[in-house]
């Protein structure tokens, strides 16, 4: 297992963050389970515009390197927050897109994730780790080409009290979103 790595995160602000993240996620367009089109500057800025308001949005960046490798959003619908991370391919296999996910389920909890994931994404069917194996994800039930997960909160309210928040209540291992 990929060891979890100590990630700076700052939150989504600028329109550069917002074509970083664009860059992050069309590097790996194709394993996303539900849009996989090649995203243009154009439709990144509309979609920002018109979604901004019901996101939540981070860049990540390993602290021992320079500049952001991923991204992480949380959409609240229906009293449930979706999750999707994103890494770039030359930082992938370090651990970041476990960190990052982690990152986006403790920072809403006691609130519900789900997560949709491409079964061929065997990199993303990974970091939702089950329950079983030391994670806090529940596999649902798969659909067709898909599996669809939620997060366990009493085993979210758990390790977040036993491993994220440092002796001061603070995430640890997370430069903190500004
Ligand atoms: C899925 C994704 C976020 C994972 O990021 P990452 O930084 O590589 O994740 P981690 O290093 O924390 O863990 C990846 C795990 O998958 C494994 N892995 C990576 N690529 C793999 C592959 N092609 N085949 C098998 N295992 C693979 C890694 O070894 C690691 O397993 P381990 O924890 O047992 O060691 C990244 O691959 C990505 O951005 N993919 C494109 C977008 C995407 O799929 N997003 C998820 C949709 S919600």
């Amino acid at each position: 297992m990929a060891s979890k790595i100590d990630l700076d995160v700052r939150t989504v602000t600028s329109w550069a963050d917002v074509e970083m993240m664009r860059r992050i996620r069309n590097s790996g367009a194709e394993r996303y389970s539900t849009h996989r089109e090649h995203i243009t500057h154009a439709d990144q800025v509309q979609w920002w515009t018109r979604e901004a308001g019901g996101l939540q949005a981070y860049l990540f960046s390993p602290s021992d390197t320079m500049g952001d490798v991923a991204f992480g959003l949380l959409r609240y619908h229906d009293g449930v927050y979706w999750t999707t991370v994103g890494v770039l391919p030359e930082a992938g296999g370090r651990g970041i897109g476990s960190s990052a996910l982690d990152y986006l389920v403790m920072s809403v909890a006691p609130v519900m994730c789900r997560a949709i994931v491409l079964l061929s994404n065997v990199a993303s069917i990974k970091i939702h780790r089950l329950v079983a194996d030391g994670g806090y994800w529940v596999h649902i039930a798969d659909h067709v080409d898909r599996a669809m997960f939620r997060t366990a909160l009493s085993v979210v309210a758990q390790q977040r009290r036993s491993r994220w928040l440092d002796a001061a209540g603070r995430p640890s291992g997370m430069g903190g979103a500004e």
